[in-house]
């Protein structure tokens, strides 16, 4: 997490890593979300999920039980239906209640019955341990504080069967990057502005600003994800833009890399 701690308040003093308050939040953002998240990110949003995707093996995916943290409205399914056509069920955990309706709504037809929902606070999922094959969360990862990181690796690590890999992707803040002043300036300057012209005064999705500048990278959840008992390599995408964690759950005879 970052040292330089930003603001865990918004702007009618919510606070802002309280899953009531984020539930609200994605709740309210639901109905714009695909197109406002693939435009404001000129589309790398669609790259990343990829690449996040592609850091999931191949081989033996047949049947495989994938579980998507945070799904959202499932716009990571298509790259891993894709990559992985043979798996066996996705299950797609999201504590937003709209969120949900709206990959409902817009399920995925020949393939919707691979899915099922759970609507649950992540950090407190009864999900049973050694249920999946394969973790996945695209931009899940934000909106948790470095305790609720702590908690999620554990239950990364709970849910994983040994031998499972995990993929997790999210936005960061390139720290170091000469074209950074501009990327923040376009997060925390201009999008505010842009959302608040096209979405009638909302200053929702305006709050990845902050939530990114808190962020800062994955390496606190890679440093978590490993003490939870993980194997874990970190990658940096697009000069640091986003941040991937990716491992695996090693069996219990074998030692960790
Ligand atoms: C930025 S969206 C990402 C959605 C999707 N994975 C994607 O790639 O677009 C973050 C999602 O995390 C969900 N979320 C945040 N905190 C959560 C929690 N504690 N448990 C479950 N879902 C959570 C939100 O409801 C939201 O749908």
């Amino acid at each position: 997490m970052s040292k330089d701690r930003g603001r865990d308040r918004d702007r009618d003093g919510g606070d802002i890593y309280d899953p009531a308050f984020v539930a609200g939040l994605f709740d309210r953002c639901s109905s714009n979300y695909r197109r406002w998240s693939a435009v404001s990110s000129f589309g790398f949003v669609w790259l990343w999920r990829k690449q996040c995707v592609g850091l999931l093996p191949v081989e033996n995916h047949q049947g495989a039980v994938v579980v998507d943290l945070m799904a959202g409205t499932g716009e990571v399914w298509p790259h891993l239906l894709k990559r992985l056509p043979k798996l066996g069920t996705i299950t797609a955990l999201d504590i937003s209640h709209r969120m949900h309706t709206e990959a409902v709504e817009r399920l995925h037809g020949a393939y919707a019955e691979k899915i099922t929902h759970i609507e649950a606070d992540a950090l407190q999922t009864d999900l049973p341990q050694n249920h999946a094959d394969l973790v996945v969360s695209t931009f899940g990862l934000k909106t948790f504080n470095a305790e609720q990181q702590t908690v999620l690796a554990k239950q990364i690590a709970r849910i994983l069967k040994p031998g499972g890999r995990f993929a997790l992707i999210e936005a960061s803040d390139p720290k170091g990057w000469v074209l950074r002043p501009f990327y923040r300036l376009y997060l925390d300057r201009l999008l505010p502005k842009i959302e608040s012209l096209f979405l009638k005064g909302a200053n929702d999705f305006s709050m990845i600003g902050t939530y990114t500048r808190n962020y800062s990278n994955s390496s606190y959840m890679a440093d978590v994800l490993r003490t939870a008992g993980l194997g874990v390599v970190c990658k940096k995408h697009f000069f640091g833009c986003a941040t991937s964690v990716a491992g695996h759950k090693p069996h219990p005879h074998q030692s960790q890399p």
